[in-house]
């Protein structure tokens, strides 16, 4: 995984976007940042105007468009902060700091790379594939939501890769079920040989693939998407404990200064 260098900015914003059920893309300008950003890293936001929101909102960097100089996030409606960038027109300013954290990485000898998202967790991954797609390996893509109203960004990533597989759990679209099961079926048929997993996606669904890929003695990347407050190392706030200390004192890394991107082996994911 490698680290960055953080800046703070003021973005205009270009578009807001609802693309899926209470989910929206937010375009904004800021030249140097989307040249900087690289898959996995995450912005800061200062939510503007907003009485009871102290700490910035931390969301993934979704695309870039570098010459542009526009980058993107994808959100969704949750709580206070979330609502008010709903509210947010063109050409405001907003206060952003970024990009932060640490990025995905591809190992030298990966042949395919097999992303793995459930609901939100499928944001990093556009700039994953347009970071990566000069690089000769196919990539493959798993990903799993609720229902067909949460689909989201299919058609743009399908343009970068092999093959979109995924799923929904009422069967509205696509396969019906959990997205792990069908990822479980295609590590069953294939040769694991150079094979490498892209992770992000709530707990339950990371708890599943991590122990699939430890079964499967698979390569794994996750970017995990715990609470934060400060954001900078500061308040202790984020913290993921290592699984080399499952048995004994519990030693801990920072989701926002270490991470988000771990291999999946190295952390244990809380309830
Ligand atoms: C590194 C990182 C990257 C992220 N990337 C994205 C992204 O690309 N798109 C996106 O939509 N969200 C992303 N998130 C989550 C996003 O930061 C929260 O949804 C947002 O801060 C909520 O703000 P709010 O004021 O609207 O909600 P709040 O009022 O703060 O919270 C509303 C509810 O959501 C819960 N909540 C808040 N943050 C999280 C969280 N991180 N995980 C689970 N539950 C949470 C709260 O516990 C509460 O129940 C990311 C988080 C991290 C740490
Ligand atoms: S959010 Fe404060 S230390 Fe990570």
């Amino acid at each position: 995984m490698t680290k960055n260098i953080t800046n703070i900015y003021r973005a205009t914003v270009v578009n807001l976007e609802n693309v899926a059920l209470d989910t929206f893309k937010l375009t904004l300008h800021e030249p140097t940042l989307s040249t900087q950003a690289k898959p996995g890293h995450f912005v800061n936001i200062k939510i503007p105007d907003c009485d009871g929101i102290l700490w910035r909102r931390p969301f993934s960097i979704h695309n870039t468009e570098k010459q542009q100089g526009h980058f993107d996030i994808l959100f969704k409606i949750v709580g206070k902060g979330t609502n008010n960038l709903i509210g947010r027109t063109a050409g405001e300013k907003l206060d952003i700091i970024g990009p932060l954290g640490n990025s995905f990485t591809l190992d030298e000898n990966t042949s395919e790379a097999i992303i793995v998202a459930g609901g939100l967790g499928i944001a990093p991954f556009p700039l994953f594939l347009k970071h990566f797609e000069r690089h000769d390996i196919k990539i493959t893509i798993f990903y799993g939501v609720k229902t067909k109203e949460n689909i989201c960004c299919i058609k743009d990533m399908a343009e970068h890769v092999a093959t979109i597989f995924y799923t929904t759990e009422d069967g509205s679209e696509g396969d019906k079920g959990y997205v792990t099961d069908l990822m479980h079926n295609y590590l069953d048929r294939i040769d694991l040989t150079g094979r490498q997993l892209f992770v992000c996606g709530p707990t339950p669904m990371l708890k599943t693939v991590r122990a699939l890929t430890i079964s499967y003695g698979i390569r794994a990347q996750v970017s995990v998407e715990n609470l934060m407050a400060c954001g900078f190392g500061a308040c202790m706030g984020c913290a993921v404990r290592l699984a080399r200390s499952a048995e004994g004192e519990p030693e801990y890394r920072l989701a926002c200064k270490d991470g988000p991107v771990f291999n999946m082996d190295e952390i244990l994911f809380n309830d």
